[in-house]
């Protein structure tokens, strides 16, 4: 195949907090895997991520631990840095935001705009604290929301009812910075203009998927963004911490963090090329028309990857000569989830990357994260499937066809490789299995199917201990040495191939059976046809993987996953006349649509069998209305009408918490069951 020029970035994280298990299996372990076979095949290949390192989440670590945001990004930069690398991933380098080269690359975009007259400054009113003399962001703002009474209502927006407001409706609205009643003070921003680029940005997703296809999740992302139509987005915020608003007259204003976040990309990049005494080596990647730039990612940050940060592309590329290139593939995946649950660092739900290490080694995670990864959907990390894998399949699989094979090879043919007899039937089919894998795995890796590859792998494994064991090279090697030695050559080959396609998964044992072979990876294109010489030495074997034990696990599962870390929530009791009061029934969705002006709701028509009814639910994060409409789900039928955003809600449809954030899966009624019908 020709070799590529690419350039893979993965996501940002944000360093005010341990790298877990779930932002690895996220935008990382993946992009690690991808870029290691990348690098295997002869193709031409930058890998760029670092810290992000700017934006309210850093300060308000910092407010809550009493430190400075510096301190905070020194701290988790470090940390993570040194986390990811004991993880075994490949960066070309791991930048970090708060670098001046970055500051002046965000910079200059932001000028570039601006003397380009693209920017449009508007004027708004927001929450000013007097007492600590700023402005405060949405999330350091709680008051009572003005439509339900929640408390702990944001500035503009309630969690609660989905409602959103004018800040100036929010009732007793207090600073989480000072407790003080922060008051409403006119300020400035300049705003993207991103609507001016939503044609474009269709055409320019449409043609990428079409040319490369892009995965179903990513594509119905961006889909719901242009239906709602791209709006003017403001790219400065009233903060101190970040980078500088390049304009003399401005004091105080930063650029927003996602704005200058994406361009990190390009500057870790810059500075790599500085660290390697070729400054100019950036653009050979990120200005030219050759390449392929793919970026991972989680699907939180799918909005940023797809539609601004290609738009903040295409407007530099309308002004200047030196073109930039935007991501030719978004392959973001959903989350992992630990035991169940969502990773929480307040609950203790969960481990950071830097414990579990403490604890086994990199690739017995790599491995068992690899082959669960939530490419089209959440996935879970288990415990009780962690030892299941490290056992039944990296010692039991791969790890007993290398010590099986090397100790025969060792006892019987005095430590070198055999040399091939004549070929039977069994041995022809083994050559050509072993040929043909390596191919298989790559088309998988180059589709973005990483954990089917896995699958593939560990396959080949699996018919290499097929092999061994119908050739019984036990018996032959009392009665017929010659196949023995071609069974045991064959099976040396075998694992010479299987070194090398588990190499971007599992690196760290990869380098041990090449030293055990005594030899180095060939290009992927040569893996599987070239064979290990006759008479090759061979080292010594070593234990690849050890077993875990039921105790540890069991102990692990006690302290850490399920059950310890999170108290049951003790519901009041109620009886059964108390719970007979609530009706609940069947309903069938025979209309649905937007609420304007709100984000999060939804109106929606239902059938109750005898009636019709409207109800006003919360659920347009998580469904499409046309998604909606014939669905059989199940409505508290005797609620209160209540008014949300001006219109009568009459009941309340079930559902359930998702797991990810922000979204809920209502409650589906099967098909045949009539409209009207009480649930007991
Ligand atoms: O979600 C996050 O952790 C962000 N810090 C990711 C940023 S990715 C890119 F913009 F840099
Ligand atoms: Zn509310």
């Amino acid at each position: 195949m020709a070799k590529e020029k690419v350039l893979v970035t993965s996501a940002l994280p944000y360093a005010n907090g341990n790298i877990h298990l779930g932002h690895l299996s996220g935008a990382y372990l993946p992009a690690d895997i991808y870029v290691r076979y990348k690098r295997l095949n002869g193709d031409d290949i930058l890998y760029i991520s670092g810290s992000d390192e700017h934006g309210v989440p850093i300060t308000i670590s910092a407010d809550k631990e009493k430190v400075t945001p510096k301190e905070i990004i020194d701290r988790y930069h470090n940390a993570n840095k040194a986390a990811f690398e004991k993880f075994g991933m490949s960066f070309d380098v791991y930048s970090r935001t708060s670098l001046p080269i970055h500051h002046t690359t965000a910079q200059e975009f932001f000028k570039k705009y601006y003397d380009e007259g693209l920017l449009v400054e508007k004027k708004s009113m927001q929450f000013y604290d007097e007492k600590a003399k700023m402005f405060l962001p949405d999330r350091y703002v709680e008051g009572t929301c003005p439509r339900c009474g929640n408390e702990e209502a944001r500035s503009d927006e309630c969690e609660r009812c989905g409602s959103l407001y004018d800040p100036s409706e929010l009732k007793n609205p207090k600073s989480k910075i000072s407790g003080e009643t922060p008051v409403l003070k006119e300020t400035s921003h300049w705003y993207f203009p991103l609507g001016k680029f939503q044609d474009r940005l269709v055409k320019y997703v449409e043609e990428m998927n079409k040319k490369f296809g892009w995965k179903d999740n990513v594509l119905q992302y961006c889909k719901g963004w242009f239906n709602d139509g791209l709006k003017d987005r403001a790219i400065t915020r009233d903060l101190d911490w970040g980078i500088k608003v390049p304009l003399d007259e401005v004091q105080n204003k930063v650029l927003y963090v996602w704005f200058e976040a994406v361009l990190g990309y390009i500057s870790a990049t810059k500075e790599l090329s500085k660290q390697r005494g070729e400054p100019e080596l950036w653009k050979k990647y990120w200005q030219s028309n050759d390449t392929k730039y793919v970026a991972f990612i989680g699907k939180d940050n799918i909005v940023f990857h797809t539609i601004i940060f290609p738009a903040i592309l295409m407007a530099w590329n309308d002004f200047s000569a030196d073109k930039y290139t935007l991501p030719q593939n978004v392959p973001a995946n959903e989350f992992l989830n630990f035991e169940g649950k969502k990773f929480s660092k307040s609950r203790g739900w969960g481990i950071d990357v830097d414990e579990f290490l403490e604890l086994f080694p990199a690739d017995t995670l790599r491995y068992t994260l690899a082959a669960n990864l939530p490419e089209s959907k959440d996935t879970d990390f288990y415990w009780k499937e962690f030892q299941g894998r490290t056992n039944g399949e990296l010692a039991d699989i791969l790890g007993n066809l290398v010590n099986r094979t090397f100790t025969f090879a060792h006892k019987h043919f005095n430590g070198e490789v055999p040399r091939c007899g004549k070929l039977e039937k069994i041995d022809e089919e083994m050559l050509a299995t072993i040929n043909e894998y390596p191919k298989k795995i790559s088309g998988l890796i180059e589709r973005y199917k990483i954990k089917d590859a896995v699958f593939e792998m560990m396959n080949l494994a699996r018919a290499g201990n097929k092999y061994f064991n119908d050739s019984e090279p036990w018996v032959s090697v009392k009665k017929n040495k010659e196949h023995c030695a071609t069974t045991v050559n064959i099976c040396l080959n075998a694992i010479y191939t299987l070194a090398e396609v588990f190499e971007p998964v599992i690196p760290f044992s990869s380098v041990k059976i090449f030293k055990m072979l005594n030899t180095r990876p060939t290009e992927w294109s040569e893996c599987g046809s070239v064979e290990l010489e006759a008479g090759h030495k061979l080292n010594e074997a070593e234990i690849l993987f050890n077993k875990i034990e039921d105790k540890v696990i069991e102990e692990l599962v006690n302290k850490i996953g399920s059950g310890s870390a999170e108290v049951p929530e003790k519901a009041e009791e109620i009886t059964i006349d108390e719970f007979k009061k609530v009706k609940m029934k069947v309903a069938k969705i025979i209309a649905a649509e937007n609420v304007k002006k709100s984000d999060k709701l939804l109106k929606l028509q239902i059938d109750l069998g005898n009636e019709k009814r409207q109800v006003i639910a919360g659920i347009a994060k998580s469904y499409k209305p046309e998604e909606l409409i014939g669905k059989k789900v199940l409505v508290v039928a005797n609620l209160k009408p209540a008014k949300l955003f001006g219109l009568e809600s009459q009941g309340m449809i079930l559902a359930v918490d998702s797991g990810e954030e922000g979204k809920v899966k209502i409650i589906e009624i099967d098909e045949s069951i009539n409209p009207g019908t009480l649930a007991k």
